[in-house]
């Protein structure tokens, strides 16, 4: 085994490195020369999911109900400065309606992912969260609206809200301030999660993969904060850039280096949810498959009506555009099959390892 081999070795087993053990992998999964080290990666990581979750990859259906944004992102499509995008925002009877086709086609999480658009106060917020949840009692309800305060993180979770996903984007505080506006703090989000894990979301956080000026290290702090932070779900994606944005000529993540970090991340919370997401689909047309062989558990198909999906362009390109719900829902299930994995019908919630053990332990005659 090379000492890459076996830092990789000693992470599944310690679920833990140093920052620099970190960056050293890291570096040395790059390029030609770290194609066995990420496949040997991958094996170790699709076992530890099968370990946890079997071949069964969750479904979350994504209903993205506000294209409008106060923020002003670096990289990302719907960025306030924006002007070539038409807003949008739907209704509840919208929202419900692509629920009621997610749900037809077996979707039992549903993720409201919208810009930071004040319209959404709290009253409104929980009323859609209320009667998403009195519709589908036996579904999860998982939020993606960015930053808000705590009253209001917890006027959701007591309207009925389950999950909350809020992308740190990177772990490096200057990294930071290099991919937002100064109106933005690291600390602020940081806060944020802290905050919604206090209050009892199951909480996501994540990060893209080559985002402009993203180093090693940049990384490697990254996986220190997943490492010390425990998240519930991880979500990540390659960077892909977005011809109205100020990053339009940088270059795209990769799929070699994304689908490491996956493997990565699986080998350090071997029960994270961790999603082959639709950015990673989008660079390779078996993106999101390869994301399953090497670690991930979830897919996230979109539910958002197919008037208003163009105008939910983060970044350039994105998949699936014109596609209806239940052809995305065949399509995910047999690209899922090429890999070994099947799409299941659950709420797919965290199963812990570590209380799953324990569990068996306790429950062992002495
Ligand atoms: N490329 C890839 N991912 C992006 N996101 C935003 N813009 C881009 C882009 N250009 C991701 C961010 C955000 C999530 C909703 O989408 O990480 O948190
Ligand atoms: Fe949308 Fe394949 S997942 S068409």
């Amino acid at each position: 085994m090379t000492g890459a081999e076996q830092l990789i070795e000693r992470l599944e087993r310690e679920r833990r490195l140093s920052l620099s053990e970190y960056e050293a992998l890291i570096l040395a999964g790059r390029g030609e020369t770290g194609a066995d080290l990420r496949a040997a990666a991958a094996a170790r990581a699709a076992r530890v999911r099968d370990e946890n979750y079997g071949n069964r990859v969750f479904v979350r259906g994504i209903v993205e109900f506000t294209n409008i944004c106060q923020n002003d992102c670096y990289y990302c499509g719907i960025r306030r400065s924006n002007q070539e995008v038409a807003r949008y925002r739907l209704t509840g009877d919208d929202i419900l309606r692509c629920c009621e086709a997610g749900y037809g086609l077996g979707m039992r999480t549903f993720v409201l992912q919208g810009g930071e658009d004040g319209w959404y106060d709290d009253d409104r917020m929980a009323a859609i969260v209320r009667r998403v949840k009195g519709e589908f009692p036996d579904c999860a309800v998982t939020l993606s609206l960015g930053e808000r305060s705590r009253d209001s993180y917890q006027r959701l979770f007591d309207a009925g809200a389950d999950r909350y996903l809020l992308r740190h984007e990177t772990a490096d505080r200057a990294h930071y301030r290099k991919l937002h506006p100064a109106s933005m703090s690291w600390e602020h989000r940081m806060a944020c999660l802290c905050v919604l894990r206090g209050i009892g979301y199951a909480v996501g956080l994540g990060m893209m993969v080559g985002s402009p000026f993203q180093t090693a290290r940049d990384l490697a702090e990254d996986l220190k904060l997943i490492e010390t932070f425990q998240p519930d779900m991880c979500g990540i994606g390659p960077f892909i850039p977005h011809r109205d944005t100020p990053f339009r000529d940088q270059p795209a993540g990769t799929l070699e280096e994304t689908l490491y970090l996956l493997s990565l991340i699986r080998l350090l919370c071997p029960d994270v949810l961790l999603p082959a997401t639709t950015a990673l689909g989008t660079i390779d047309p078996r993106g999101r498959e390869k994301g399953v062989a090497a670690g991930a558990n979830v897919v996230m198909p979109n539910l958002s009506p197919g008037r208003v999906r163009h105008q939910y362009e983060l970044y350039d390109n994105k998949i699936c555009m014109d596609d209806e719900p239940v052809m995305c829902r065949n399509c995910l299930d047999l690209r899922m099959r090429t890999v070994g994995c099947r799409i299941v019908v659950d709420r797919g919630d965290r199963r812990r390892a570590d209380s799953a053990e324990r569990k068996q332990t306790e429950t062992e005659p002495e």
